[in-house]
C-alpha cells in the first residue's frame, strides 16, 4: 500500500476548516498526513492552532518581497522540503500565481462558501444573504488562475430559510464545509486506487 499522501494546508484567518481536516486526519477518517500550514497573515488564529498541534508552519508577509512571484518561489521552497504532494486552500485569501500553478498543476484544491459560479470572490455569504436568494451553499473545486473558476469537485447546497439572519447562514455553510472538505479531500486521494 501507498504511504499516506502529504497535504499542506493554506489559510489566512481562524482556522476552522483546518480544525476540520486536522481532526479527520486523526480519526482516520481522512487517511493523509498534515506536513505544513503556509500562512499569509502574521495574526491568523490559524497559526496558534497549527503550532499547538505540532504542525510546523511557514508564516509570512507579503509586504515583505517585490513581487508575488518572489513569495510563491518561497513557498515553492518550503513546500518541496515538506514533499507536499497536494496543496489545500482553506480561507487562504489571496489568488495563486503561476509560480505555485506551474509547480503543483492540478494539486491546488479550494473552498468556497457560495455555489459556484455563483457568487466568487470576497464574502460570498454576504454577497447570498443580500442577493436574497433561497439557495446558496458549498463548492470544492480545483484551482486556476482565476478567481473561484477551477473546475468543480463537489457541491452542497445550503436552504437560507425565511427569517434567518447572516450569522446563523454563515454557522450552517461552515458546518457543510467541515464535513464536506475532508470526505472530499479522501474521495480525491483514494481515486483510481
Ligand atoms: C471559509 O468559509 C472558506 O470557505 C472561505 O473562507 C472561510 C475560512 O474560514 N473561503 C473563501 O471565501 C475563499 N474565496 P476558516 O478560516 O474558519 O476555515
Amino acid at each position: 500500500m501507498r504511504s499516506k499522501q502529504k497535504l499542506a494546508i493554506f489559510a489566512s484567518g481562524t482556522g476552522s476548516n483546518y480544525d476540520a481536516i486536522h481532526e479527520a486526519i486523526q480519526t482516520g477518517e481522512l487517511e493523509a498526513e498534515l506536513v505544513l500550514l503556509v500562512c499569509d497573515r502574521p495574526q491568523a488564529l490559524v497559526i496558534k492552532k497549527a503550532a499547538d498541534n505540532g504542525l510546523p508552519v511557514f508564516v509570512f508577509n507579503p509586504r515583505d518581497y517585490s513581487t508575488k512571484a518572489d513569495f510563491e518561489a518561497e513557498i515553492v521552497k518550503q513546500l518541496k522540503k515538506a514533499a507536499v504532494e497536494w496543496i489545500i486552500l482553506a480561507g487562504y485569501m489571496r489568488l495563486i500565481g503561476t509560480v505555485l500553478l506551474e509547480c503543483f498543476e492540478g494539486r491546488i484544491i479550494n473552498i468556497h462558501p457560495s455555489l459556484l459560479p455563483a457568487f466568487p470572490g470576497l464574502d460570498a455569504i454576504g454577497q447570498a444573504f443580500d442577493a436574497g436568494v433561497k439557495v446558496s451553499g458549498v463548492t470544492i473545486h480545483y484551482v486556476d488562475a482565476g478567481m473561484d473558476t477551477g473546475q468543480i469537485i463537489a457541491q452542497q447546497a445550503v436552504a437560507i430559510k425565511p427569517n434567518m439572519t447572516r450569522p446563523a447562514l454563515q454557522s450552517a455553510i461552515q458546518l457543510v464545509e467541515h464535513e464536506l472538505y475532508p470526505r472530499t479531500i479522501q474521495q480525491l486521494l483514494t481515486q483510481g486506487e
